[in-house]
């Protein structure tokens, strides 16, 4: 196997994110793959035969690099680089390279539910994906083992997600309309694909008080797994992400993954009133938040620029303590004239690695003008 890998970029349905595909695969690449394996690899776009792809230098060989470069939100197909003729360097002589399944369950799981404000699917992976890298127990995405929390989870692409690559997350929605949709786009999933499961929802008490509603799913392929309880697990707690902290237990989440409302298209709440900028938002959640995740957690959190300063959100983020790693621009691309979106990487101040990692935030190319 080449040292050389070049991955091709997968289509992307949606145009606008098409063009910002290049630039933001390279990023997530930077992050995840140094982070995981504790060392940048060299990349640069490279067009192949008219596809669009992305070269990999050093980042072969070991199971746990192929089934990360699988995993990256843009992957199509990985190919070998084998040979360069220097006479010729168009025309490199390439070689498919079969990857391992990283994902599990029918695509339509992520794709099936189209609404107004749902998360791009590549997007959302991309979120989860650096969410993850960023945890110290980043092995976890590979395992099914990593704890996943979603605290604004719409109708649940990011709990989706988390479901295929084989993990048991948590996601929390105010919008009531939005948890019925999900609870029941779930339960009706479940049984047209035939697995065996358990779906029960029951009220979200806490100290006598009614928050919301608490949906608890598994899904297993065989009863005599369901049985054991060995299926993966779902939570679906209808209920304000403010309160997560007096809900769910403490250090237990891994990774922590959120597409802040844009204060565009969806309100965002606070305290129980309607704001339009999600700052209070992040300002009432983020100690709750904080308070749920282990010392070695990772959070991707993405926002819109227009109604989310950077180095607000940093300051609100820091009073939490939780530090942001990436660059104000880092991932930043265009949605539509009112969404200028980018995403917080943050780590808690006590995170084992934060200087290791705060150094990969330094090495990034330069944020995207
Ligand atoms: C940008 S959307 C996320 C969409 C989601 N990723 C999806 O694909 O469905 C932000 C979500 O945050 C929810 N939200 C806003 N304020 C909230 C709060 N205080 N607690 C819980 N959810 C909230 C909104 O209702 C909205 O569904």
């Amino acid at each position: 196997m080449s040292e050389v890998s070049l991955l091709l970029r997968a289509p992307s349905a949606n145009r606008v994110y098409a063009q910002a595909a290049g630039a933001l695969s390279r990023s997530e690449a930077h992050w995840v793959l140094g982070a995981h394996l504790g060392a940048v690899p060299s990349l640069r776009d490279r067009e192949v035969g008219g596809m669009a792809g992305l070269e990999v230098r050093g980042a072969t060989g070991g199971p746990r690099s192929e089934a990360l470069l699988a995993m990256l939100s843009g992957t199509l197909g990985v190919l070998d680089v084998q040979q360069e003729d220097p006479q010729d360097p168009d025309r490199p002589l390439l070689r498919p390279r079969p990857l391992p399944a990283v994902l599990r369950h029918p695509s339509d799981l992520e794709t099936t539910l189209r609404y107004t404000g749902k998360t791009n699917e590549q997007f959302t992976a991309l979120l989860v994906n650096l969410a993850a890298a960023l945890s110290a127990r980043r092995a976890g995405i590979l395992d099914g083992t990593l704890d996943l929390l979603d605290p604004l989870c719409g109708r649940g692409t990011t709990l989706n997600r988390a479901l295929r690559l084989g993990l048991s997350p948590v996601g929390a929605e105010i919008d009531r309309k939005d948890v019925e949709a999900y609870r029941a786009f779930l339960g009706t999933w479940l049984r047209t694909h035939r697995y065996k499961h358990t779906l029960e929802t029951t009220r979200l008490t806490v100290h006598g008080e009614q928050l919301g509603s608490r949906t608890e799913a598994e899904l297993a392929p065989d009863k005599q797994t369901l049985r054991a309880g060995g299926g993966q697990r779902l939570t679906l707690l209808g209920c304000d992400a403010t309160r997560l902290g007096e809900v769910l237990p403490g250090g237990s989440v891994d990774a922590l993954v959120g597409d802040l409302p844009y204060g565009v298209q969806h309100g965002s709440r606070a305290g129980g009133a309607w704001q339009r900028s999600p700052l209070e938002v992040l300002r009432e959640a983020a100690p709750g938040w904080r308070s749920l995740l282990r010392d070695g957690a990772g959070v991707a959190l993405a926002v819109n620029r227009r109604t989310l300063d950077h180095a607000e959100a940093s300051a609100v983020l820091a009073d939490a303590g939780l530090r942001v790693l990436s660059a104000d621009g880092a991932f930043r691309h265009r949605v539509d004239q009112s969404i200028d979106r980018d995403i917080l990487l943050a780590v808690p101040f006590d995170h084992p690695r934060a200087e290791e990692l705060a150094a990969l935030g330094a090495d990034q190319e330069d944020p995207i003008p």
